[in-house]
Protein backbone atom coordinates (compact mmCIF):
# COMPACT_ATOMS: atom_id res chain seq x y z
CA UNK A 1 0.00 0.00 0.00
CA UNK A 2 1.09 3.34 -0.82
CA UNK A 3 2.20 5.20 1.94
CA UNK A 4 -0.55 8.05 1.12
CA UNK A 5 -3.28 5.97 0.98
CA UNK A 6 -2.25 4.48 4.45
CA UNK A 7 -1.86 7.68 6.07
CA UNK A 8 -5.61 8.98 4.34
CA UNK A 9 -7.15 5.66 5.69
CA UNK A 10 -5.75 6.02 9.12
CA UNK A 11 -6.97 9.46 9.21
CA UNK A 12 -10.06 8.44 8.06
CA UNK A 13 -10.98 5.65 10.67
CA UNK A 14 -9.31 7.88 13.78
CA UNK A 15 -11.59 10.79 12.56
CA UNK A 16 -15.24 8.34 12.28
CA UNK A 17 -14.26 6.57 15.42
CA UNK A 18 -10.86 7.80 17.27
CA UNK A 19 -9.29 4.45 16.74
CA UNK A 20 -5.49 4.83 16.26
CA UNK A 21 -3.93 2.94 13.25
CA UNK A 22 -0.22 2.97 13.29
CA UNK A 23 2.28 2.13 10.61
CA UNK A 24 2.99 -1.25 12.39
CA UNK A 25 -0.63 -2.42 11.94
CA UNK A 26 -0.85 -1.97 8.16
CA UNK A 27 -1.51 -5.84 8.23
CA UNK A 28 -4.80 -5.25 9.72
CA UNK A 29 -6.04 -2.82 6.78
CA UNK A 30 -5.63 -6.06 4.49
CA UNK A 31 -7.35 -8.84 6.82
CA UNK A 32 -10.12 -6.75 7.72
CA UNK A 33 -10.93 -4.43 4.66
CA UNK A 34 -10.20 -7.12 2.19
CA UNK A 35 -13.61 -8.42 2.65
CA UNK A 36 -15.27 -5.62 2.01
CA UNK A 37 -13.60 -5.11 -1.44
CA UNK A 38 -13.86 -8.52 -2.41
CA UNK A 39 -18.06 -8.02 -1.75
CA UNK A 40 -17.40 -4.87 -3.43
CA UNK A 41 -16.25 -6.93 -6.41
CA UNK A 42 -12.99 -3.95 -6.26
CA UNK A 43 -9.66 -5.72 -6.96
CA UNK A 44 -7.85 -4.80 -3.68
CA UNK A 45 -7.03 -1.95 -0.93
CA UNK A 46 -6.26 0.66 -3.43
CA UNK A 47 -9.16 -0.04 -5.28
CA UNK A 48 -11.01 0.31 -2.28
CA UNK A 49 -9.41 3.36 -0.61
CA UNK A 50 -9.54 4.99 -4.17
CA UNK A 51 -13.65 4.29 -4.04
CA UNK A 52 -13.86 6.00 -0.59
CA UNK A 53 -11.38 9.42 -1.82
CA UNK A 54 -13.78 9.37 -4.73
CA UNK A 55 -17.05 8.73 -3.21
CA UNK A 56 -18.94 10.19 -0.19
CA UNK A 57 -20.41 7.01 0.38
CA UNK A 58 -21.53 6.75 3.79
CA UNK A 59 -22.60 3.42 4.43
CA UNK A 60 -18.81 2.34 2.98
CA UNK A 61 -17.41 4.58 5.35
CA UNK A 62 -19.01 3.06 8.42
CA UNK A 63 -18.93 -0.45 6.83
CA UNK A 64 -15.06 -0.06 6.67
CA UNK A 65 -14.96 2.11 10.21
CA UNK A 66 -16.55 -1.09 12.20
CA UNK A 67 -14.51 -3.66 10.60
CA UNK A 68 -11.33 -1.41 12.27
CA UNK A 69 -12.93 -2.48 15.35
CA UNK A 70 -11.80 -4.69 17.41
CA UNK A 71 -14.78 -6.81 19.30
CA UNK A 72 -13.31 -8.92 22.15
CA UNK A 73 -15.14 -9.45 25.35
CA UNK A 74 -16.49 -12.12 27.85
CA UNK A 75 -18.88 -12.36 30.73
CA UNK A 76 -17.56 -11.15 33.77
CA UNK A 77 -14.39 -9.82 32.16
CA UNK A 78 -11.91 -9.43 34.59
CA UNK A 79 -13.94 -10.55 37.42
CA UNK A 80 -12.80 -8.31 39.57
CA UNK A 81 -14.67 -5.08 38.66
CA UNK A 82 -18.24 -7.17 38.47
CA UNK A 83 -17.25 -8.34 42.24
CA UNK A 84 -16.56 -4.91 43.39
CA UNK A 85 -19.57 -3.67 41.78
CA UNK A 86 -21.88 -6.45 43.56
CA UNK A 87 -20.10 -6.42 46.91
CA UNK A 88 -19.21 -2.65 46.73
CA UNK A 89 -21.06 0.08 44.44
CA UNK A 90 -24.35 -1.56 44.68
CA UNK A 91 -25.11 -1.87 48.67
CA UNK A 92 -23.68 2.17 48.20
CA UNK A 93 -25.95 2.97 45.71
CA UNK A 94 -28.79 1.10 47.27
CA UNK A 95 -28.20 3.20 50.62
CA UNK A 96 -27.61 6.86 48.72
CA UNK A 97 -30.41 6.74 46.39
CA UNK A 98 -33.07 5.16 48.92
CA UNK A 99 -35.18 7.91 48.25
CA UNK A 100 -35.08 7.95 44.81
CA UNK A 101 -35.31 4.36 44.46
CA UNK A 102 -33.36 4.50 40.87
CA UNK A 103 -30.17 4.76 39.37
CA UNK A 104 -28.45 3.76 36.18
CA UNK A 105 -25.82 2.42 34.27
CA UNK A 106 -24.19 2.65 31.15
CA UNK A 107 -21.64 0.41 28.89
CA UNK A 108 -20.28 2.61 27.15
CA UNK A 109 -18.49 0.11 24.64
CA UNK A 110 -20.61 -2.67 24.99
CA UNK A 111 -19.58 -4.97 22.03
CA UNK A 112 -21.25 -7.75 21.43
CA UNK A 113 -23.33 -7.52 25.08
CA UNK A 114 -21.60 -9.56 27.95
CA UNK A 115 -20.53 -7.04 29.70
CA UNK A 116 -24.24 -5.23 30.49
CA UNK A 117 -25.46 -8.90 31.11
CA UNK A 118 -23.37 -9.86 33.51
CA UNK A 119 -24.47 -6.91 35.44
CA UNK A 120 -27.74 -7.26 34.35
CA UNK A 121 -26.60 -11.06 35.74
CA UNK A 122 -25.66 -9.85 39.17
CA UNK A 123 -28.62 -7.40 39.61
CA UNK A 124 -31.09 -10.62 38.80
CA UNK A 125 -29.30 -12.33 41.99
CA UNK A 126 -29.55 -9.50 43.81
CA UNK A 127 -34.03 -8.41 43.12
CA UNK A 128 -34.56 -9.43 46.58
CA UNK A 129 -32.88 -6.16 47.71
CA UNK A 130 -33.94 -4.33 44.97
CA UNK A 131 -37.82 -4.25 45.34
CA UNK A 132 -39.57 -0.98 43.52
CA UNK A 133 -36.23 0.22 42.34
CA UNK A 134 -35.92 1.37 38.48
CA UNK A 135 -32.69 0.41 37.18
CA UNK A 136 -31.56 1.60 33.56
CA UNK A 137 -28.62 -0.58 31.90
CA UNK A 138 -28.04 1.04 28.39
CA UNK A 139 -25.32 -0.17 25.71
CA UNK A 140 -23.91 1.09 23.11
CA UNK A 141 -21.48 0.94 21.06
CA UNK A 142 -20.33 2.25 17.20
CA UNK A 143 -20.72 -1.29 15.82
CA UNK A 144 -24.50 -2.02 14.59
CA UNK A 145 -23.04 -5.73 13.93
CA UNK A 146 -22.33 -5.77 17.52
CA UNK A 147 -25.30 -4.20 18.47
CA UNK A 148 -27.46 -6.73 17.14
CA UNK A 149 -25.73 -9.13 18.15
CA UNK A 150 -25.94 -8.04 22.11
CA UNK A 151 -29.63 -7.67 21.43
CA UNK A 152 -30.03 -11.40 20.16
CA UNK A 153 -27.93 -12.41 23.17
CA UNK A 154 -26.86 -15.62 21.24
CA UNK A 155 -23.72 -16.89 22.40
CA UNK A 156 -21.10 -19.84 21.18
CA UNK A 157 -20.27 -22.70 23.73
CA UNK A 158 -16.83 -20.65 23.38
CA UNK A 159 -18.28 -18.05 24.30
CA UNK A 160 -20.22 -19.28 27.57
CA UNK A 161 -16.97 -20.82 28.71
CA UNK A 162 -15.22 -17.51 29.29
CA UNK A 163 -15.72 -15.98 32.46
CA UNK A 164 -19.59 -17.07 32.89
CA UNK A 165 -19.87 -18.92 36.16
CA UNK A 166 -21.94 -22.41 35.28
CA UNK A 167 -24.59 -21.40 37.90
CA UNK A 168 -25.56 -18.72 35.82
CA UNK A 169 -25.42 -20.28 32.63
CA UNK A 170 -27.58 -23.04 33.92
CA UNK A 171 -30.09 -20.58 35.13
CA UNK A 172 -30.19 -17.30 32.72
CA UNK A 173 -29.40 -19.36 28.84
CA UNK A 174 -31.12 -21.83 27.02
CA UNK A 175 -29.07 -23.92 25.09
CA UNK A 176 -30.50 -24.01 20.98
CA UNK A 177 -28.66 -26.42 19.14
CA UNK A 178 -24.87 -25.26 19.29
CA UNK A 179 -25.60 -21.86 20.38
CA UNK A 180 -26.99 -20.13 24.11
CA UNK A 181 -29.14 -17.60 24.42
CA UNK A 182 -29.83 -15.96 27.04
CA UNK A 183 -32.74 -15.51 28.48
CA UNK A 184 -35.26 -12.95 27.55
CA UNK A 185 -35.87 -11.48 31.01
CA UNK A 186 -31.93 -10.82 31.07
CA UNK A 187 -32.40 -9.18 27.57
CA UNK A 188 -35.19 -6.93 28.44
CA UNK A 189 -32.87 -5.51 31.54
CA UNK A 190 -30.69 -3.52 28.70
CA UNK A 191 -31.78 -0.91 26.30
CA UNK A 192 -29.10 -0.67 23.47
CA UNK A 193 -28.30 2.10 21.21
CA UNK A 194 -25.65 3.03 18.75
CA UNK A 195 -23.80 5.91 20.13
CA UNK A 196 -20.46 7.20 19.17
CA UNK A 197 -18.48 8.08 21.90
CA UNK A 198 -16.45 11.40 19.71
CA UNK A 199 -20.23 12.74 19.55
CA UNK A 200 -22.25 14.78 21.81
CA UNK A 201 -23.30 12.38 24.51
CA UNK A 202 -26.06 14.24 26.60
CA UNK A 203 -29.00 13.18 24.93
CA UNK A 204 -27.93 9.91 26.97
CA UNK A 205 -28.93 11.45 29.96
CA UNK A 206 -27.06 11.09 33.27
CA UNK A 207 -26.03 7.64 34.90
CA UNK A 208 -24.68 6.79 38.06
CA UNK A 209 -22.44 4.08 36.86
CA UNK A 210 -20.34 4.15 33.59
CA UNK A 211 -17.99 1.44 32.40
CA UNK A 212 -15.92 2.34 29.88
CA UNK A 213 -14.21 -1.00 29.72
CA UNK A 214 -11.09 -1.98 26.82
CA UNK A 215 -11.89 0.76 24.30
CA UNK A 216 -9.95 3.79 25.47
CA UNK A 217 -6.86 2.07 24.54
CA UNK A 218 -7.68 2.51 20.89
CA UNK A 219 -7.62 6.36 21.36
CA UNK A 220 -4.77 8.72 21.33
CA UNK A 221 -4.25 10.88 24.29
CA UNK A 222 -6.11 13.80 23.28
CA UNK A 223 -9.17 11.41 22.29
CA UNK A 224 -9.08 9.88 25.81
CA UNK A 225 -9.10 13.36 27.65
CA UNK A 226 -12.12 14.81 25.22
CA UNK A 227 -13.98 11.62 25.68
CA UNK A 228 -13.22 10.64 29.86
CA UNK A 229 -14.38 15.01 30.01
CA UNK A 230 -18.19 14.10 28.13
CA UNK A 231 -18.56 10.76 30.27
CA UNK A 232 -17.78 13.25 33.39
CA UNK A 233 -20.39 15.29 32.04
CA UNK A 234 -22.92 12.68 32.55
CA UNK A 235 -22.01 11.44 35.75
CA UNK A 236 -23.21 13.18 39.24
CA UNK A 237 -20.56 13.73 41.76
CA UNK A 238 -21.07 10.58 43.45
CA UNK A 239 -21.03 8.74 40.39
CA UNK A 240 -18.38 5.54 40.02
CA UNK A 241 -16.64 5.26 36.38
CA UNK A 242 -14.95 1.80 35.63
CA UNK A 243 -12.12 1.35 32.91
CA UNK A 244 -10.37 -1.30 31.99
CA UNK A 245 -7.42 -2.95 33.21
CA UNK A 246 -4.95 -1.31 31.03
CA UNK A 247 -6.69 2.12 31.28
CA UNK A 248 -6.38 4.97 33.39
CA UNK A 249 -7.22 8.66 33.90
CA UNK A 250 -3.82 9.25 35.66
CA UNK A 251 -2.12 11.90 33.41
CA UNK A 252 -5.09 12.14 30.96
CA UNK A 253 -8.20 13.74 32.91
CA UNK A 254 -8.38 15.57 35.94
CA UNK A 255 -12.21 14.95 36.12
CA UNK A 256 -11.77 11.69 37.73
CA UNK A 257 -9.71 10.79 40.39
CA UNK A 258 -9.00 7.13 41.63
CA UNK A 259 -11.43 5.76 44.65
CA UNK A 260 -8.79 4.51 47.01
CA UNK A 261 -7.94 0.83 47.02
CA UNK A 262 -10.40 -0.10 44.81
CA UNK A 263 -8.11 -0.94 41.21
CA UNK A 264 -9.88 0.32 38.22
CA UNK A 265 -12.86 2.62 39.66
CA UNK A 266 -13.03 6.13 39.63
CA UNK A 267 -14.88 8.98 41.23
CA UNK A 268 -15.54 12.11 40.16
CA UNK A 269 -13.03 14.64 41.20
CA UNK A 270 -14.91 17.85 42.29
CA UNK A 271 -11.77 19.76 42.47
CA UNK A 272 -10.01 19.68 39.71
CA UNK A 273 -6.59 21.91 39.22
CA UNK A 274 -7.49 25.28 37.65
CA UNK A 275 -6.82 25.28 34.18
CA UNK A 276 -4.12 27.48 32.94
CA UNK A 277 -5.55 30.05 30.14
CA UNK A 278 -4.25 29.01 26.76
CA UNK A 279 -0.72 30.46 26.28
CA UNK A 280 0.49 30.45 30.54
CA UNK A 281 1.98 27.75 32.09
CA UNK A 282 0.62 26.00 34.43
CA UNK A 283 2.07 27.33 38.13
CA UNK A 284 3.83 24.46 40.27
C1 LIG B 1 -12.72 -4.44 23.04
S1 LIG B 1 -14.42 -4.01 22.98
C2 LIG B 1 -14.77 -3.77 24.70
C3 LIG B 1 -16.04 -4.46 25.11
C4 LIG B 1 -16.34 -4.40 26.62
N1 LIG B 1 -16.40 -3.05 27.11
C5 LIG B 1 -15.32 -5.19 27.38
O1 LIG B 1 -14.48 -4.60 28.07
O2 LIG B 1 -15.33 -6.43 27.30
C6 LIG B 1 -14.30 -2.34 22.35
C7 LIG B 1 -15.61 -1.85 21.74
O3 LIG B 1 -15.50 -0.43 21.55
C8 LIG B 1 -16.25 -0.09 20.41
N2 LIG B 1 -15.82 1.23 19.93
C9 LIG B 1 -14.67 1.57 19.31
N3 LIG B 1 -14.64 2.88 19.02
C10 LIG B 1 -15.81 3.39 19.48
C11 LIG B 1 -16.39 4.69 19.47
N4 LIG B 1 -15.75 5.74 18.93
N5 LIG B 1 -17.61 4.84 20.03
C12 LIG B 1 -18.27 3.80 20.58
N6 LIG B 1 -17.78 2.53 20.61
C13 LIG B 1 -16.57 2.33 20.06
C14 LIG B 1 -15.96 -1.23 19.45
O4 LIG B 1 -16.94 -1.32 18.42
C15 LIG B 1 -15.92 -2.44 20.39
O5 LIG B 1 -17.14 -3.12 20.39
Amino acid sequence: MKPEDFDFIAKFIKDRSGLVLTSDKSYLLESRLMPIARKRGLKGLDELIGTVRASRDEALGREITEAMTTNESFFFRDSKPFDQFKDMVLPHILKVRAAKKSFRIWCAASSSGQEPYSLAMILKEEQSKLAGWKIDIVGTDISTEMLEKAKAGVYSQFEVQRGLPITLLVKYFKKKDEVWQIDAAIRAMVQYREWNLLTDLKALGQFDVVFCRNVLIYFDQPTKTRVLGNIAGLMPDDGFLYLGGAETVLGISDKFKPIPNQRGIYGINKDPAPQAPPGFAAKT
